[in-house]
């Protein structure tokens, strides 16, 4: 079945690689013309997908891309992958799925199959999406067209994660919805797992989000608790995995980053209010979350201050923009935070990031767009004060880094192992 996959960003492209790979005809949509001529090009523009990958499946035939949302009319299912932010008020904005369905409706033939992957609020669905749709293309969902919600389980930077072997979570709006969702899928997807409606498949989706928010939250607690009583929560970590039952490892961090994990929990906040219930966990868990950047300045201060210099005018290089390790995404990275909240104090700030050798302009942080990475060499790095990691990728050479700094403060535990003859390592 020819399948139309709109936002070929992070999930939409790899989603429809994986359904060209499998043998389906895949017409991929953006508003970005760049990423389409980039496709067309055999070009990619998301570090860990080669460009080589999406060359030879545009040459097969079996990948297309286009601006043009009236191609919609050729296709027989629509999966829609688009960025679902908060506001400024730290609202969901669901605008971009909104603006997404507007495009497509008028495109809609009877029979047609609508999914949404973008993770978001229950409800958003079968309430907001549908509204649209009907509303645009005369149809009426689940007589006419088809719809479904299913998570998008994504795992950049992890080389284990393969499309097509992460199960698929998949609600419909009635269950002939359903079934031809998985139709859908099962071109391209080896297991699939129903549920009763696309409300309880967005519920799984925050459910798995909100579970690594609140984890996550809590080590960060105990990292500061159990530095305070001098024990290391890292070694703790690795002696409480061996316990082969019940419970599973987190890792504490200078604070949450990438599209994910920072924002979704709060779309469930937002809409838990219509229904009078406080989310206590998640608004705790993003109140530990947002409070580390400040811990970790707060240690760069003591590890300076051992040295008898100060914050303000000391030079201090971050290490690691993009929020987790291995990628290219620099989206919601508390390196940001770090690299603002050093430079109010008075610090020189600069970073080094192989992944991002310049900072692209973005919404957020208009104001680094084009600060460059620092290179990577022994003059460099022994010029600076500080250096903290914020972002540990593997590609980075922590043996050189242990015998060139004069100071280093390790959020990340990538100086395990490590000994540095003149600097001393401060954990964070
Ligand atoms: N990145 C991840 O690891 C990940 C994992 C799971 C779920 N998700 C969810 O998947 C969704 C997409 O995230 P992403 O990381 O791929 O975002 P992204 O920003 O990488 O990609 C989104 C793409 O959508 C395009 N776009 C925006 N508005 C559009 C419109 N109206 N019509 C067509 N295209 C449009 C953008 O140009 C961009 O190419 C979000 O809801 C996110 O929460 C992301």
């Amino acid at each position: 079945m020819k399948t139309a996959i709109i936002g070929l960003g992070y999930v939409g492209l790899p989603l429809s690689l994986q359904f060209a790979r499998s043998g389906a005809e895949v017409l991929g949509l953006d508003v970005d013309a760049s990423k389409i001529e980039a496709i067309h090009a055999g070009r990619s523009y998301i570090h860990h997908i080669p460009g080589e990958d999406i060359k030879s499946l545009v040459e097969s035939g079996k990948f297309s891309a286009t601006t043009d949302f009236s191609r919609v009319s050729e296709v027989g299912a629509v999966i829609i992958c688009v960025p679902t932010p908060l506001s400024q008020n730290r609202e969901p904005d669901i605008s971009y799925v909104l603006k997404s369905g507007e495009a497509i409706a008028p495109y809609l033939k009877k029979g047609t199959v609508v999914i949404l992957e973008s993770t978001t609020y229950p409800g958003t669905t079968d309430e907001d999406l549908r509204a649209v749709l009907e509303k645009g293309s005369g149809l009426v969902a689940g007589e006419d067209f088809h719809l479904a919600f299913s998570p998008e389980r994504e795992d950049p930077g992890n080389p284990q994660s393969v499309v097509a072997k992460i199960p698929k979570v998949i609600g419909g709006f009635t269950p002939v919805c359903l079934e031809k969702a998985m139709a859908v899928y099962g071109q391209a997807i080896d297991r699939m797992v129903p549920v009763s409606s696309c409300r309880a498949a967005e519920a799984t989706k925050l459910l798995e989000n909100i579970f690594r928010s609140v984890n996550i939250a809590l080590v960060n607690e105990l990292k500061v608790v159990y530095s305070a009583m001098g024990i290391d929560v890292w070694e703790v970590i690795e002696a409480a995995k061996t316990k082969p039952f019940g419970y599973m490892a987190f890792y504490p961090g200078p604070g949450l980053g990438g599209h994910c994990i920072p924002i979704d929990p709060f779309y469930l906040t937002w809409k838990a209010r219509e229904y009078e219930h406080a989310t206590r966990f998640i608004e705790l868990a993003g109140e530990i979350n947002t409070s580390m950047p400040r811990h970790v300045v707060e240690r760069v201060g003591e590890a300076l201050n051992a040295d008898r210099k100060a914050v303000n005018g000391s030079k201090v290089l971050i290490l690691g923009l993009a929020y987790k390790a291995n990628v290219d995404d620099d989206r919601e990275s508390p390196s940001y935070k770090l690299l603002e909240m050093l430079k109010e104090r008075g610090a020189e700030v600069d970073y080094h990031d192989p992944f991002v050798p310049v900072i692209k302009p973005s919404r957020e942080h208009s104001h680094w767009a084009g600060t460059k990475s620092v290179p990577w060499n022994e003059a460099n790095i022994a010029s600076y004060d500080a250096v903290l990691i914020s972002t540990a990728h593997d590609c980075v050479n922590y043996e050189e880094l242990g015998s060139w700094a004069h100071c280093i403060v390790d959020t990340r535990n990538a100086m395990k192992g490590i000994t540095s003859p003149q600097a001393k390592i401060w954990k964070a």
